[in-house]
């Protein structure tokens, strides 16, 4: 079937209202003979062959990924690099499902060309590859990962927590030249040192544990109230955390009130001979800033893995070319630069893959846009085999007066079980759980949801 967003467009008017069944459905029923109560099991929400469904994986996504699309019984190309924009497009018109990572690029021209595109999958942090606001208009789900490598940033970041304490990058660097130079000098243990950490959110709660169980002391500073973990302790302002802390780490988002958050103002309230870390993003230190400050000696040593501007490939590529900074920062003493790896590990890598090969499988299967970036966030109980006349309507319309009412009068006529809607702009999604429906009943509701002016997309699912 070409069009599985339109789902009904291909279903024969005698099609019977069976539960198309994948390689999943059993997988959580447990086998008879464990006895017991016995647990509904979830129904595969699909109108549609599960070989129907072409997915295009690029950019090397996870095995992790591509695993558990093929086990959905989804036709899947998977290509190890990012595609030229013309091939791209050839490509896209034929996809229902297109994973990607941060190389290819998702723009209007190419997503206006994506006829059969129901969702977009980003198996890595960032979505500014994507035009979202197109692809939300056209009623194209986008889900990316944003958390799951937040254990992999704060392992780094104890490590550069010792690495600076004991001034390793350096000394590694002498004995490459093959320099012998064993100092004690201004190297320090970290137990006992208080570590300030600036947004207590996934990262720096993690940071908060392992932190701990190194024997530093925790402070941190959000703009929200958070509990602490452990025996962690949140300051009320910026500067307390600034005039307390040996170690001070960022983890907090890119926003406008974040953008050099860290200046020469705040340098200067540091403790002297203090450390600075950040892999948070680029814009939230003042670079030049720090680099007066170290030269003066007032902040002893520095990490940073993230830059106003980064290369879009690896290469030669870090130099005074894209920040006019970049061979001063180079030049300096105790400061370790990585190329934005903070959350770049196997693990990492792997645990988005799952994260973001779930969420593509319930949205094609069940509608559910727990996670997207750019859809209201919909979920509704699962249907279960138990419920076989069943049939599930989504509905993302334009946000505008009077469509819900539209709509209900269109499933009145039926017995709507569980309904829920949300908004987020000018886009809306509903998903609504009809039962003892027949198929002339599906297709007249999806014919009469598809002549409302609101209309973005509709789908039917059983
Ligand atoms: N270096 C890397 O490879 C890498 C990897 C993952 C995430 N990150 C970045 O790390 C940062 C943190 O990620 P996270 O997953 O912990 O995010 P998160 O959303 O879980 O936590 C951010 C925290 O910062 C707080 N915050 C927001 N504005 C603040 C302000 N002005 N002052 C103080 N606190 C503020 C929030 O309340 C929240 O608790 C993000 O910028 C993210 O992009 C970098």
């Amino acid at each position: 079937m070409a069009q599985a967003r339109n789902i009904l467009t291909s279903l024969p008017q005698d099609a019977h209202l069976s539960v198309s069944t994948s390689p999943t459905t059993t997988f959580h029923s447990p086998p008879s003979s464990f006895g017991g109560a016995r647990r509904p099991v979830p129904k595969q929400l699909k109108p549609f062959n599960t070989q129907d469904i072409k997915i295009l994986l690029l950019e090397n996504v996870n095995q992790s990924g591509k695993d558990i699309l093929t086990k959905q019984g989804y036709q899947v190309e998977a290509l190890k690099s990012s595609l030229p924009e013309d091939q791209l497009i050839e490509k896209i018109r034929d996809v229902h499902v297109i994973g990607i990572r941060s190389k290819t690029k998702l723009n209007q021209k190419v997503l206006s060309e994506a006829k059969n595109l129901l969702v977009i999958g980003c198996f890595c942090i960032g979505t500014n590859q994507v035009d979202l606001e197109y692809a939300a208009q056209h009623g194209i789900a986008v889900f990316n990962s944003p958390f799951a490598n937040s254990r992999s940033v704060a392992e780094l970041v104890i490590a550069e927590i010792i690495t600076l304490a004991r001034q390793l990058g350096d000394r590694s660097n002498e004995m490459h030249k093959g320099t012998w130079n064993k100092v004690s000098h201004k190297c320090w243990e970290i137990r006992g040192k208080t570590l300030g950490i600036i947004g207590y959110g996934h990262i720096g709660s993690q940071l908060s544990v392992l932190a701990e169980a190194m024997g530093m002391s925790v402070i941190y500073y959000d703009v929200v109230s958070l509990m602490a973990l452990g025996t962690s302790r949140q300051v009320p302002t910026l500067d307390s955390l600034l005039r307390e802390a040996d170690f001070v780490t960022l983890h907090v988002p890119e926003l406008p009130e974040t953008k050099n958050m860290i200046s020469a103002a705040q340098l200067a309230q540091m403790k002297d001979g203090s450390y600075l870390i950040n892999a948070s993003r680029g814009t939230v230190v003042d670079i030049p800033a720090l680099i007066n400050a170290m030269r003066s000696g007032k902040i002893a040593g520095a990490a940073l893995d993230v830059y106003p501007a980064e290369p879009r490939a690896n290469g030669d590529y870090f130099n005074n070319s894209l920040n006019s900074w970049e061979e001063e920062l180079r030049s300096l003493n105790n400061i370790i630069l990585t190329p934005h790896i903070g959350g770049s590990t196997e693990e990492a890598q792997r645990a988005i893959g799952i994260e973001v090969g779930d969420a593509l499988v319930r949205y094609i299967n069940q509608g559910i846009t727990l996670g997207s970036v750019n859809m209201p966030e919909i979920n509704l109980r699962s249907l279960t085999l138990e419920e076989p006349d069943y049939a599930r309507i989504i509905y993302v319309h334009q946000n505008v007066p009077g469509v819900l009412r539209k709509v209900n009068e269109i499933l009145g006529n039926h017995n709507v079980d569980k309904q829920i809607s949300d908004s987020r702009g000018n886009l809306a999604y509903l998903m609504a759980d009809v039962s003892d429906v027949r198929t002339s009943d599906l297709k007249e509701i999806y014919d009469s949801l598809e002549a409302l002016s609101s209309r973005v997309l509709t789908r039917v699912l059983y």
